[in-house]
């Protein structure tokens, strides 16, 4: 029987018989990293005007996690540690690993990419990769990226990260941007199977709106000056009320063109995974499909909006209680506009491997901050 690799199929050549089996892109771990320091909304109040009152009703965050020199380095500091324990989880040989896709608007340099200093680090020497570019919705373009190359038949592992150092783009003078966001990465392993499963379906849109949402400067049409320092143009820049809008309505109608095309409905829906941009905006999503909260991962107040990092670290945490034939629609919106929804059947019973390296992140309530730090260093120093 010869084997031939077909776009999309496996063909088993029989003598006068061809049997074509679909090959699927089906993620088979989760691995995360989030810095030691937590930015709270009280430490925040004492350097721009604003509350834990209304940053707790407008945007929903209570704490993010921010990188601080002191501390590391470049979004490659937080990828780095998250595939280091993806490899660990799931045992896979750094060098069986065929590509990796980092998904960051927060590159650690403009050149070389971030997918070149992560494979360095964790030792994938026989790998190409590169760092795909799509704001919030990154993570999102860069699994169907890595799924069609599964589906291709020639390549057969893939890592794909996600994830953003937004403290490095963050301008804390400004009170209408800088509570959103926060720091920090994940990753999945994405193989290829002959099950009906992994990757289904997706829908994905870009269109040009600079206006209402982007860095103004720092790229190759406004280079960085001298003027665009003091201007302080290299840093996010957001029309709130606008974006808000376009994002409810974007991600739902995306939603919903998934949902009807793949007959899934509120109650054969296990999780929707929503970018965590703003609370409101979840729920309005998940309203307008009808879909219960408690199907809805929701990790925005711990988290805040890690933009490329929002739906692989809602993985990473909701790991233990994914189960294997699981339904799953992940939704993302950013600048560009970029955005879309994909459809997912999970690919295995995520307690277990969630127990061989449970995702470590501060949860308001759970433990004092100076806890926090004490257990995190002196894990470090074990
Ligand atoms: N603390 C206190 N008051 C504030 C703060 C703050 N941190 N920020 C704004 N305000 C004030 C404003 O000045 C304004 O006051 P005014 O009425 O006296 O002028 C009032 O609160 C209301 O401001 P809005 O901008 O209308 O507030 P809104 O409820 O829309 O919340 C927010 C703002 C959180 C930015 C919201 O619009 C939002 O989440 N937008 C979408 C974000 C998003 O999805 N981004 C996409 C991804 S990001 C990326 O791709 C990089």
């Amino acid at each position: 029987m010869g084997l031939v690799h077909v776009s999309h199929f496996l063909i088993f050549s029989f003598p006068n018989i061809s049997v074509m089996e679909q090959i699927n892109a089906v993620i088979t771990g989760v691995g995360g990293y989030v810095p030691d320091y937590i930015l709270d909304n009280e430490e925040m109040s004492q350097f721009v005007d604003t509350s834990d009152e209304w940053i707790m009703e407008r945007i929903g965050v209570k704490t993010r996690h921010i990188l601080r020199p002191e501390q590391g380095s470049g979004v490659s500091y937080l990828m780095t540690r998250a595939v280091r324990q993806l490899l660990e989880k799931t045992q896979a040989d750094p060098a069986s690993v065929e590509m990796i896709i980092c998904a960051t608007t927060t590159p650690d340099y403009h050149f070389p990419s971030t997918a070149s200093i992560v494979a360095g680090n964790t030792g994938l020497k026989n790998a190409f990769g590169f760092d795909m570019e799509a704001a919030c919705a990154g993570f999102l373009y860069a699994m169907e990226v890595a799924a069609n190359y599964i589906r291709s038949g020639r390549y057969k592992r893939i890592i794909v990260c996600g994830g953003d150092h937004m403290s490095s783009m963050t301008n804390y003078q400004d009170r209408n941007t800088c509570p959103i966001f926060g720091d920090g990465a994940a990753c999945v392993m994405m193989e290829a199977t002959t099950e009906e499963m992994g990757l289904l379906d997706g829908y994905y849109r870009v269109e040009a709106n600079f206006e209402h949402l982007h860095m103004a400067a720092g790229g190759s049409a406004k280079m960085p000056s001298h003027e665009t320092v003091d201007a302080r143009e290299h840093f996010v820049y957001q029309e709130g009320r606008t974006v808000f809008k376009h994002a409810v309505t974007k991600m739902s109608d995306a939603v919903e063109t998934i949902a009807k095309r793949n007959g899934l409905t509120k109650e054969n829906i296990t999780w929707l995974v929503p970018h965590q941009a703003n609370v409101r905006i979840e729920s309005a999503v998940a309203r307008r499909i009808g879909i219960d909260e408690a199907h809805v991962m929701i990790n925005i107040d711990h988290m805040a909006n890690t933009s490329g990092g929002t739906l692989p670290l809602c993985l990473w945490e909701y790991e233990p209680q994914l189960k294997k034939g699981d339904k799953l629609i992940f939704t993302a919106f950013g600048a560009g506009f970029s955005w879309g929804a994909s459809y997912m059947v999970w690919g295995y019973d995520g307690a277990a491997e969630a127990q061989k390296s449970p995702a470590q992140f501060y949860k308001e309530g759970e433990m004092s901050r100076e806890d926090w730090y004490r257990l995190r260093h002196s894990e470090k120093s074990e």
